[in-house]
């Protein structure tokens, strides 16, 4: 009997010990894959929302995403950050975030000098970063301060959550004026630019991953959300079984030698996003415009970027003009019935004269063509906007005259909703999948 017993534990102890190995082995795996964070669109204002979990896992931080600024700020105040930290001014820390400025903010706050520690965002002597907010119109000077955020981690379809930032993270803590229009539920933006204290940037750094991050945006502010990913692939998308990182069609990201930031140093290069579009063709047809609104001039205008702040892509007029010139006439030789257009749209159509398919709205193709024959094609699911049930609009906007916007065309966040678009920050290239539509699938997954 003794024996048995004995056994018994022993058996036991094998089995214990044999599960260790395999979550350990798990938890190993998951470490060294990717991050993931959940994206949802906020229908009023057309933004995309990421969670970000700061110095607790209960502490929910909702922030716009924003591809073309550096800095994460949040309103601190609502918070309970026990483990904030300043950065001061001239330390190494505030000399890596290229952040030059020092200031006093006490000014801003009341009862700040006391007591210790001091309320986060609220210190004399700390290191500075500007921030812009479109919003509000407002730029502003902001304290830069660190805290331990926490992460999700992912092999490309399952999640692990909450692991600890092995070193706290960089951000800033909003002033009331930044807050003032934020979309409903959000307290904040995270920034995604090519800056050292970008999101990405940051968190790859912090984590040892690959310097790439991915977005996959979704359509509706539901219940299931879109995905960013920080680290590089696997991308898996249910019920599509391969990996959507191995069918990328992949394009060199270009630098704007000349920065597109509302401030700048003399001689710095934008952080933005630029591909180079050489074309934009409907259902076949080129559209005629002068393409050297497609490159950079000397002073850093033109060009294509990519915008998830912009609603729809906008194009500088004579494109725009172009485009829906050409889309209208291809619209006509499919027997799409036009209908009186309503801003900011420039061409409407009456929905009972489309067929709806696997891709949306079956209408016009708009290919975007890139180097090498390679070719960005928008299907009706991203190229139209159902207004009502009776109307629905080519989902481009007329951005003016160059050179206000500097940029000829930002592609905005509806032509990128069900892409899996990759950012590959050190090799300077952008993935894009086919919509995911075409898979079948799209970028709203629940995980778990
Ligand atoms: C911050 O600077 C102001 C102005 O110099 C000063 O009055 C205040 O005492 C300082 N606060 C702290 C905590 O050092
Ligand atoms: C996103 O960041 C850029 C660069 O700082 C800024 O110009 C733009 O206004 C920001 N967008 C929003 C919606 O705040
Ligand atoms: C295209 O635009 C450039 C720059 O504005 C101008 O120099 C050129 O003459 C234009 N070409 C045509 C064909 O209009
Ligand atoms: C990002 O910045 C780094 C250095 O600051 C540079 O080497 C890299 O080429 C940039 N990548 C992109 C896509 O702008
Ligand atoms: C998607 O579904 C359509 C229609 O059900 C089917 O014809 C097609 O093969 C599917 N595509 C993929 C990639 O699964």
């Amino acid at each position: 009997m003794a024996s048995f017993i004995h056994y018994h534990i022993r058996f036991c102890l094998v089995i214990v010990f044999l599960f260790f190995l395999k979550s350990e082995a798990q938890v190993k795996k998951a470490k060294h894959a990717a991050l993931v964070f959940p994206i949802r669109k906020d229908h009023r204002t057309k933004q995309y929302l990421t969670t970000l979990k700061v110095s607790s896992k209960e502490n929910h931080v909702e922030v716009v995403i924003n591809l073309s600024s550096q800095l994460t700020w949040f309103n601190c105040d609502i918070y309970n950050l026990p483990t904030y930290q300043p950065i001061e001014c001239g330390s190494q820390k505030c000399k890596i975030a290229k952040a030059e400025g020092c200031s006093l903010f006490c000014d801003d706050c009341k009862n700040c000098n006391l007591p210790i520690p001091s309320k986060p965002g609220c210190t004399n002597n700390t290191c500075s970063v500007d921030s812009y907010n479109f919003f509000t119109n407002y730029l502003s000077d902001q304290g830069l301060g660190e805290d331990t955020f926490l992460v999700d981690s992912t092999d490309g379809l399952t999640i692990s959550f909450n692991y600890k930032s092995p070193k706290p993270f960089q951000f800033s803590c909003a002033n009331p004026i930044q807050l003032r229009k934020l979309p409903v539920g959000s307290v904040g933006m995270t920034g995604l630019a090519n800056y050292t204290i970008s999101l990405p940037r940051q968190m790859s750094t912090l984590f040892k991953l690959p310097h790439k991050f991915a977005l996959c945006l979704p359509t509706k502010s539901d219940k299931t959300p879109g995905h960013m990913f920080i680290g590089g692939g696997p991308y898996m998308f249910p019920p599509y079984s391969k990996d959507i990182a191995k069918e990328l069609i992949i394009t060199p990201l270009v630098i704007n030698p000349q920065s597109t930031a509302p401030l700048y140093a003399v001689g710095e290069s934008s952080k933005e996003f630029f591909i180079n579009v050489k074309s934009i063709v409907v259902d076949g047809k080129p559209v005629e415009f002068n393409s050297s609104l497609l490159s950079f001039d000397e002073e850093g205008a033109g060009g294509t970027k990519i915008s998830s702040i912009t609603p729809f892509t906008y194009l500088e007029t004579s494109i725009f003009k172009a485009l829906v010139n050409d889309f209208t006439k291809a619209a006509a030789l499919r027997e799409m019935k036009t209908v009186a257009s309503v801003a900011p749209f420039g061409a409407c159509f009456s929905s009972q004269t489309i067929a709806k398919g696997q891709t949306g709205p079956v209408v016009p193709l708009i290919d975007l063509t890139l180097p090498d024959n390679q070719r960005w094609r928008f299907y009706g699911g991203n190229s139209m906007v159902p207004l009502n049930k009776e109307v629905m609009c080519l989902a481009f906007v007329d951005a003016g005259y160059k050179p206000n916007p500097k940029t000829s065309i930002a592609i905005g966040g509806y032509q990128l909703e069900n892409f899996l678009i990759e950012f590959d920050i050190d090799s300077t290239k952008l993935g894009i999948s086919t919509s995911l539509l075409l898979m079948n699938t799209t970028c709203s997954q629940s995980r778990l």
